[in-house]
């Protein structure tokens, strides 16, 4: 029997590579993303929903009446810089990244919880320690993302049910902004690191190891800032 995997989030980046390394590798799939996929496989099938629609939690359902996952990904995220005159994109972000993905996760654990097995992937980033002036809608809602999952990870763990946070740098897709990005890597370099994941089931990921210290010295830094 074919693995089966939902990920949502993959008609671009990260999550459009790791849905192709997954077909390579026999999995069976379903995407979920506001775009037709570029995808075209038989063991490939599409939903175009948008995840903050309020019929997105009943899309999940029916895809889950379906047939059950034995992973689930979320890759889904959107960062806005701050514009302090007009603050309407500031929930929809949290929306998209944050609540969102707390709505897929209560609809796919249960299931997986009843079966006794199954994982949970959460793709988060290193911004999840880090406070921004710039992006602080981003920043926050990584964080909220990072550690509900780690929450997740130790309740389940004991009932058989993995969810691993990954937490990326800077990867090389549309949403990598900024003219600085230290140690970028390409996007089908972090499919590798999220097949790692799939293997491992790790409760948290860090990739590229060597931005650690980076974010250290951030975090330092916005620490002296703030005195
Ligand atoms: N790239 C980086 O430097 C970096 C670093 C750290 C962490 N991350 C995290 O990694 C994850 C993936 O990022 P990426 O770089 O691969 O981004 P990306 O290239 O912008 O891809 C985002 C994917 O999410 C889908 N999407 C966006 N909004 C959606 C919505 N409302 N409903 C449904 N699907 C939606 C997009 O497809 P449609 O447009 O078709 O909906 C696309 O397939 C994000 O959570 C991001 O925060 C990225």
């Amino acid at each position: 029997m074919k693995k089966k995997a939902l990920i949502i989030g993959n008609t671009d980046g990260i999550g459009l590579a790791v849905t192709k390394r997954l077909l390579a590798n026999d999995w069976d799939i379903t995407g979920i993303s506001r775009s037709e996929s570029p995808i075209k496989h038989t063991a490939y099938h599409h939903r175009v929903a948008d995840v903050s629609h309020f019929e997105y939690p009943e899309l999940l359902n029916e895809l889950l009446s379906e047939g059950l996952s034995d992973l689930c990904i979320y890759f889904v995220g959107i960062g806005e810089l701050l514009d302090p005159l007009d603050m309407s994109h500031e929930p929809e972000v949290f929306d998209v990244n944050l609540t969102s993905m707390v709505k897929t996760a209560s609809a796919v654990i249960p299931q997986m919880v009843k079966r006794g097995q199954g994982h949970f992937i959460g793709v988060s980033s290193l911004a999840d320690e880090l406070i921004s002036a710039e992006a602080p809608s981003y920043y926050a809602s990584k964080a909220g993302f990072s550690n509900y999952l780690r929450g997740l990870s130790l309740a389940l763990k004991p009932k058989g049910v993995c969810v691993t946070n990954v937490r990326f740098g800077f990867v090389d897709t549309k949403m990598a902004k900024g003219d600085i990005k230290p140690l970028m890597m390409s996007a089908e370099r972090a499919a590798e690191h999220i097949e790692v994941c799939i293997k491992k089931r790790p409760a948290r990921y860090t990739a590229p190891k060597l931005v650690i210290p980076l974010i250290k010295f951030r975090k330092v830094m916005m620490k002296l800032g703030a005195k």
